[in-house]
């Protein structure tokens, strides 16, 4: 329907896309009608092997996939990458066709945020401390982001990465506490050959930025390693730290062991705890975590 509104189809083979809430919902109540449970993947585009990942376990836990692709402004603080965070809306939906996503949602900013937005979502608990101590602004445009795509789409299913394992503790907690109906599934995260976890900031590295970027996941499984065999946690984080910086990371923000649920500091190691952290690369700023 090219220029009418609703789920457009182009004739490219791509998947269709909405950009408005009301022809999202339409499309969704049309797969609801056909009896068909839903799941939801939020992204901002420029998709590589971790969504791709995250798409496909969608795809296997509902029968109708819906993408969301839209570079939340509200998540990003003035001096942060907004406007230079990759678009290639093209690559993307060749990518969406491939695999068989069933509809895109696109939504500008406009048709997100109105002239007059006055309300935002704001998680305690696990949303504060880690990224939330360097980025105070960042868990807050998440969430309610995060929120306004489940009330405008209500998938059975919401799958996020554990590469943002604040992030998916955060949605966990704000859709516990707000009774939103849709289940919570969390993928592993996807990495490199070199073990570095796929991201669209790796993008931004130099060729010796990258090769530095590898070793942020073998100094963690390192430190992992010694926690969980009972390692003091105090005397591996410094050892952690020092590593890094010598491996040539310009600044370590965080590097923590934190209970897996409420991400609460451990000072000892713990069943089902997780070590996180954020490293700065020139400009590049890296995050990872690994369960113990
Ligand atoms: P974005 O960075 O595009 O990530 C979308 C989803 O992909 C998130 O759930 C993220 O955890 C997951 N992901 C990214 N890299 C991954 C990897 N290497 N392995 C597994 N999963 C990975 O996260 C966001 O967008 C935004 O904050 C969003 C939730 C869409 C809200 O704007």
């Amino acid at each position: 329907m090219p220029g009418g509104g609703g789920a457009a189809a182009p004739d490219n083979g791509s998947p269709p896309i909405v950009r408005g809430v009301g022809d999202l919902r339409d499309a969704v109540a049309g797969f609801r009608r056909d009896g068909h449970r839903v799941a939801l993947v939020p992204t901002m585009g420029a998709l590589h092997a971790g969504h791709m990942a995250l798409i496909g376990a969608a795809g296997e836990a509902c029968p109708r996939t819906v993408v969301s692709i839209f570079v939340n402004p509200t998540q990003f603080s003035p001096s942060e990458d907004f406007a230079a965070y990759p678009r290639d809306d093209a690559e993307d939906l060749r990518k969406l066709a491939a695999a068989g996503t069933d509809l895109v949602f696109m939504p500008t900013a406009g048709d997100m945020y109105a002239a007059d937005f006055a309300t935002s979502v704001s998680v305690a608990g696990p949303g504060a401390g880690l990224e939330s101590a360097v980025r105070p602004h960042f868990f807050t445009g998440v969430a309610t982001v995060v929120c306004k795509l489940l009330l405008q789409c209500l998938p059975d299913i919401a799958v996020f990465g554990e590469k943002d394992y604040q992030q998916l503790q955060t949605v966990r907690r704000m859709v516990r506490d707000l009774d939103i109906a849709s289940e919570i599934l969390a993928v592993p995260t996807v990495r490199e050959a070199d073990g570095l976890a796929c991201s669209s900031r790796n993008d931004y590295l130099t060729a010796s930025q990258r090769r530095t970027a590898a070793r942020l996941y073998e100094i963690l499984c390192q430190a992992a390693g010694r926690l969980g065999a009972g390692g003091d946690v105090i005397a591996e984080i410094e050892r952690a730290m020092v590593a890094l910086r010598e491996a040539g990371f310009d600044g370590v923000d965080y590097i923590a062991l934190c209970d897996g649920e409420t991400l609460e500091p451990l000072s000892e190691p713990r069943q089902g705890a997780r070590l996180l952290a954020a490293v700065r690369l020139g400009p590049t700023r890296l995050i990872d975590n690994l369960a113990l």
